[in-house]
């Protein structure tokens, strides 16, 4: 264990694992998936699936991860079921994939900020310019993988968990104080009813996946990154109510960055929010429709916000990267024997160069930004970013299957119990047999079924 690093106390982990869970998922993704699927709708099938459905996976990793002390491939070796290896694998190839892409994006909020700081004021207004500029994106990519590599070499409580202790509630407090002002815009209202009035009658598969997917990934279930931060996590500390923590402040800070952008959405368009779903949505929306309102605080001011705003976003991307950085290394490490520094670097380059499509896909290349025709998008980075969701679905259904018959759930209990005093007699627990054993194995087949179909084949069921 002392080998492996442990965080220093209850609220080392709770805050790296609410670190890796607050990122671009929750400000960048989140607020663009929601105009997407029609917004409050979407918003309130978001928060169902994360409390009913990933919460239970989220208390299975983490118990998994500290029951074992391994990384998500290890995990399964130890528990005794060799044979079940290939979710770690496959949590392991998720990971990769992931990072591959979202380092691109972290690199353009990193290019943001060092453009606004610097004087560009004017990036936002060429954002298609920006990401088309392969030599600069590029080199801002290597740069955030740099600083990846360089926390995750550190070890878990050395650099992960000072950076999410001062860099968190800072950003809380940012988006707070864009949540005052954006409500003072004209037509704000407008923006605050698309995104809290739901119309229940526009519910369907789209926004069912579409919000089964961001919670999933906005939660970094589904690829055992943490079963990789339990494993760190000492027995004395409490599973629940840890992970109740990392589940309320993630969706809480995605709730709030929905009630910054909206009401600048509807400032924008005039109180219009049917262009919501047309041009201003996907990846713009943080990119283009925010800095745009930053303008009308003048270039001086609106210049150093947009810089700050753009670098505890970076920051915040910066705690989920190494996050995902962490579990490739963490089986470098563990299964293969290699040293924790040469691993980062071997694995880092992986990386990197599995995400150049990526990086070209924005524009820079043609082939990598058209040849890849979805139902609903043609870019290399969509594809890879959807096949992520994917893996990340069929892992959590198979980590909760898993665990309730394989593995079975007394063993889950006797594992949670430590740390928990009277754990064995509550109503918690009754609930947590009744989600794992019963609700979240079933729907969640379900729903990989019909998501897969309407994702990747157009085909919608309901
Ligand atoms: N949850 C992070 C975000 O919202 C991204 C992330 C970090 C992630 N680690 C992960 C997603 C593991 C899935 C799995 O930005």
């Amino acid at each position: 264990m002392a080998t492996r690093g442990s965080f220093s106390n209850r609220l080392g982990f709770v805050l790296a694992a609410a670190g890796s869970a607050v990122g671009l998922g929750n400000i960048w993704k989140f607020p663009f998936e929601v105009a997407l699927g029609g917004g409050a709708a979407f918003v309130l099938m978001y928060l169902l699936f994360c409390f009913l459905l990933c919460f239970p996976v989220m208390v299975t990793e983490v118990t998994i991860g500290r029951k074992t002390q391994k990384n998500p491939v290890g995990a399964f070796t130890a528990l005794g079921f060799k044979n079940w290896r290939f979710i770690g694998v496959l949590g392991l190839v998720a990971g990769v994939v992931i990072l591959s892409f979202y380092n691109v994006i972290a690199g353009w909020a990193f290019g943001y900020f060092v453009e606004m700081a610097s004087g560009n004021f004017a990036v936002s207004q060429n954002f298609g310019a920006f990401t088309s500029d392969w030599v600069k994106v590029g080199l801002y990519a290597i740069v955030f993988m740099f600083f990846t590599a360089f926390f995750v070499s550190k070890g878990v409580s050395g650099g992960i968990e000072r950076l999410a202790k001062i860099l968190m509630p800072s950003l809380i407090v940012m988006i707070l104080i864009l949540v005052g002002y954006s409500f003072t815009l004209p037509n704000a209202m407008e923006g605050v009813k698309f995104y809290l009035i739901p119309d229940v009658s526009a519910i369907n598969i789209g926004t069912i996946g579409g919000a089964l997917r961001q919670a999933f990934f906005s939660l970094s279930l589904g690829m055992g990154a943490l079963i990789t931060y339990g494993s760190y996590l000492s027995k004395n500390d409490n599973i629940v109510s840890s992970s109740a923590f990392i589940t309320l402040a993630d969706v809480g800070i995605a709730f709030i960055a929905g009630l910054m952008i909206f009401p600048l959405v509807a400032y924008n368009n005039g109180g219009d929010m049917s262009m919501v779903q047309s041009d201003q949505a996907g990846p713009g929306l943080i990119f283009i429709t925010l800095p745009g309102v930053f303008e009308t605080l003048g270039p001086g001011l609106g210049a150093f916000i947009g810089a700050f705003f753009f670098l505890l976003l970076s920051f915040a991307a910066l705690t989920s990267t190494v996050s995902l950085l962490e579990v490739p290394v963490s089986y470098a490490v563990d299964e293969l024997r290699m040293r924790r520094k040469p691993a980062v670097i071997v694995v880092a380059i992986i990386i990197f160069v599995v995400g150049i499509p990526s990086l070209l896909a924005n524009g820079a290349s043609d082939f990598f930004g058209t040849a890849f025709k979805l139902p609903r998008s043609s870019d290399f980075l969509s594809l890879v970013a959807g096949l992520a969701d994917i893996m990340l679905l069929f892992g959590g259904f198979l980590i909760v299957s898993f665990a309730a018959f394989i593995w079975k759930k007394h063993n889950l209990h006797e594992e949670i119990a430590s740390g928990y005093e009277g754990y064995e007699n509550t109503f918690v627990k009754k609930g947590i047999s009744f989600l794992i054993t019963f609700l979240c194995p079933f729907i969640l087949a379900i729903l990989f079924v019909l998501v897969l179909l309407d994702n990747f084949f157009g085909i919608a069921l309901i």
